[in-house]
């Protein structure tokens, strides 16, 4: 392949990827969006591996040789994932940004072609591409690692907390900064390798503490956070290698990853520095019951007739998913109550917060796929007035997005978030297994409000059972 025909491939890619992020933006939109992206990458793959950038058949041969490895590992994992365990396998994916962004910059520091072409001011540029690059794939890696261990409970979700972290951070900082310097003024071929190496260690630990500092509830900031990190990775990768498209690609991703943090951060009411510098969702707060032994009230149980009857006489009814819906996979069954319910003439909407579940847009794409009509599908700030004139809340398999605690207890770990009102229903019905608390940890007064009622058991079968009532 030529090189015209390559840098045609190479902007034809980048124009689909923008039209994938701009179709990304609107649920009805989404699958065509989804579409132009891969079609995009399935163009920038074939133009860099048959284009003029890889020499000869040699060179082809191992790509595709890693490709296959590379494809058959990910079939194998987006098979058996489970759509619960997408977070920690997009940060598993993340770290392997950063990783490759590392390797690339090492490989590249020590290719003596590139070294022996460049001179004077452009093998400085180069060498700085190679530090920088190097300094956020570490950052990416060991901070993703950290996130995945989190995410997947592997990792406590508590935030660790070192005696002046904040001097340590500092401290790491600068000297990145000073042995950049010496890297760059190493005389020798290759001298500055021994800065190289422990800017990477000073940057894989600081992706560790950073991670580590922050609490559970913070953690949709930090999966967001390292979506951008791993674009930024991927732009630096694109300068080492002088691949346009990479650094456009990388520059998408990073920015857009840079745009959902600072959506994330607003839907949660935190400062983006703050959570960086981590520690919220730690102090005060009250511990819920561990194991749902010890409920810090009275709650009144519901069974599925009773919760049947309610919703058949109800003119309004807002239902509010959360993450356990989606471990009970209940979206079908939800559809289905919605759609009986909708045919009666009740008025059946979904609130939907912005951090529900465990991954942006968690709840939107499972009501897409049960056929969720879009048009009831809202937002917190689009609902949240109506529920005084709402007479049924039903809360599926959610918890800290309904906890009023966030608004009343200025001690707890979620004290500002913004929360969907559910108890300003006239009855608000929760559904989920036992007393046990949700992803933030603390205990939820919502469940011990006289007006609520408690449906416990497995989402899917509670519903299922309210689906039989109501046809009966
Ligand atoms: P959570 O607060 O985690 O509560 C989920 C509830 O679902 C649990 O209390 C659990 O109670 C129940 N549950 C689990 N499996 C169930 C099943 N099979 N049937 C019925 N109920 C089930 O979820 P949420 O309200 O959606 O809030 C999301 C939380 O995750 C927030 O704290 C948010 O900060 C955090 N988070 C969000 C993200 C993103 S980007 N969305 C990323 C990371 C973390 P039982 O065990 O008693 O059933």
């Amino acid at each position: 392949m030529s090189y015209s025909l390559a840098t045609a491939s190479y902007i034809g890619a980048t124009i689909l990827f923008i039209l994938c992020l701009g179709g990304l933006s609107n649920q009805e939109t989404a699958r065509r969006g989804n579409l132009y992206g891969v079609i995009g990458m399935a163009i920038a793959v074939v133009a860099t591996v048959f284009g003029p950038y890889v020499a000869g058949f040699g060179g082809v041969a191992w790509i595709i040789f890693a490709m296959i490895i590379g494809a058959s590992i990910g079939l194998y994992a987006a098979r058996k994932v489970q759509m619960t365990q997408m977070p920690e396998l997009v940060a598993l994916m993340h770290s392997m940004v950063g990783l490759a962004a590392m390797l690339v910059g090492f490989a590249n520091y020590v290719d003596p072609i590139a070294a022996s072409h460049l001179s004077g001011a452009e093998k400085t540029i180069h060498e700085i591409e190679i530090y920088v690059g190097i300094l956020i794939g570490a950052v990416t890696f060991s901070g993703s690692v950290i996130a995945f261990g989190k995410l997947s409970g592997k990792i406590s979700g508590n935030p660790l907390l070192l005696p002046g972290r904040h001097w340590i951070n500092l401290i790491g900082l600068l000297v990145v900064i000073v042995f950049g310097r010496q890297f760059l003024h190493a005389e020798s071929v290759g001298g500055g390798m021994a800065f190289l190496i422990v800017m990477t260690i000073i940057a894989l630990a600081f992706g560790v503490h950073m991670v580590m500092a922050i609490g559970g509830a913070d953690m949709p900031v930090v999966v967001s956070m390292l979506n951008s990190y791993s674009g930024w990775a991927a732009a630096a990768t694109g300068f080492m290698l002088s691949n346009d498209l990479l650094i456009v690609t990388g520059a998408l991703v990073g920015s857009s990853g840079a745009i959902l943090s600072y959506i994330m951060c607003e839907a949660m009411n935190r400062h983006f520095i703050s959570v960086i510098a981590g520690g919220f969702g730690t102090s005060g707060g009250t511990p819920a019951a561990p194991d749902g032994t010890q409920p810090a009230g009275e709650v009144v149980p519901i069974l599925a007739p009773e919760t049947a009857e309610l919703l058949r006489d109800a003119k309004n009814v807002i239902i509010i998913p959360g993450y356990g819906m989606a471990v009970a996979q209940a979206q079908h069954t939800v559809y289905e109550i919605t759609r009986f319910l909708r045919d009666k003439g009740v008025n059946v909407r979904f609130g939907i917060h912005p951090v529900a579940g465990r991954m942006p847009g968690h709840m939107n794409v499972l009501l897409a796929e049960a056929k969720v009509p879009y048009d009831i599908v809202l937002e917190m700030d689009e609902l949240n007035e109506d529920f005084p004139k709402t007479d049924v809340a039903m809360v599926i398999g959610a918890n800290d997005i309904v906890n009023p605690g966030a608004q009343d207890d200025p001690n707890s770990p979620i004290a500002g978030m913004p929360v969907l009102e559910a108890w300003k229903a006239t009855t608000s019905i929760v559904m989920k297994r036992s007393m046990a608390s949700g992803y933030a940890g603390v205990d939820n007064p919502l469940f011990y409000k006289e007006n609520n009622r408690m449906l416990f058991g497995d989402a899917k079968k509670m519903l299922d059972e309210v689906l039989v009532a109501l046809k009966a």
